[in-house]
């Protein structure tokens, strides 16, 4: 399931974390330092260095504005969220086809995290750089996302995907992964819908009865199998 969320961030936030980002100078290193062997051949870009001043400041941006989405929370149902990660791709940068590694580890405190939800949230608005998509691959073909500063993308974390080159200006991104309370994308997909037909019929004056036994149902199916 791939789902994008627009106005994860305001206006001013985008403006606020840019202003942090475009100022982190000795902060930005080589992208590669957190690839993996499948990754690291492919991968040219940037990134903020995770124990930096400027990382913690931005990460608190970027978390509180996820805690607070319900559209995020939908979605990917998270159980744990990995330290939101930032990272620049200037021209002839790109991210060839790669997985994201399936298990990573918190630098903050060493814990373990399954990556079942990839996210990633722009920071450059689209007009600002050419190429630089980012393009998911599933059972239904190659998807491209290249969406406006401050919106989200969220994709299963098992997809090949990848960043094409950027010939033009820079793509600055925030990005992070969610372990998810239920593992498996098909289970999460039927969830998300179930709740969003479930929010349409707090709308309407729909049977309260019907409802309630939908809610329960929801509850019942997340408890079947989501994990703590
Ligand atoms: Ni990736």
């Amino acid at each position: 399931m791939l789902v994008c969320i627009p106005q994860v961030l305001t206006p001013s936030q985008v403006a606020q974390l840019r202003s942090l980002l475009d100022a982190a100078g000795d902060a930005w290193v080589d992208g590669r330092v957190t690839a993996g062997y499948q990754g690291a051949p492919v991968k040219s870009n940037q990134q903020i260095n995770e124990q930096s001043k400027v990382a913690h400041e931005c990460q608190q941006i970027v978390v509180s504005a996820l805690e607070r989405n319900p559209t995020f929370i939908s979605a990917a149902l998270p159980n744990v969220l990995y330290p939101p990660m930032f990272n620049r791709y200037g021209e002839g940068m790109g991210f060839g086809l790669h997985v994201d590694g399936s298990v990573r580890l918190n630098p903050r405190n060493g814990s373990k995290l399954r990556t079942d939800v990839s996210a990633t949230l722009f920071l450059s608005e689209p007009g600002s750089y050419d190429g630089g998509e980012l393009q998911i691959e599933d059972s239904y073909g190659m998807h491209s996302a290249k969406l406006a500063a401050g919106d989200m993308v969220l994709y299963p974390a098992t997809s090949l995907h990848q960043v094409t080159p950027v010939t033009r200006g820079v793509r600055v991104a925030c990005f992070t992964w969610v372990q998810s309370l239920v593992r498996g994308d098909p289970e999460r997909a039927m969830l998300y819908d179930m709740d969003n037909a479930i929010q349409r019929l707090n709308q309407t004056e729909a049977d309260s009865v019907a409802r309630r036994t939908l809610v329960g149902v929801y509850h019942n199916l997340l408890r079947k199998w989501g994990d703590t």
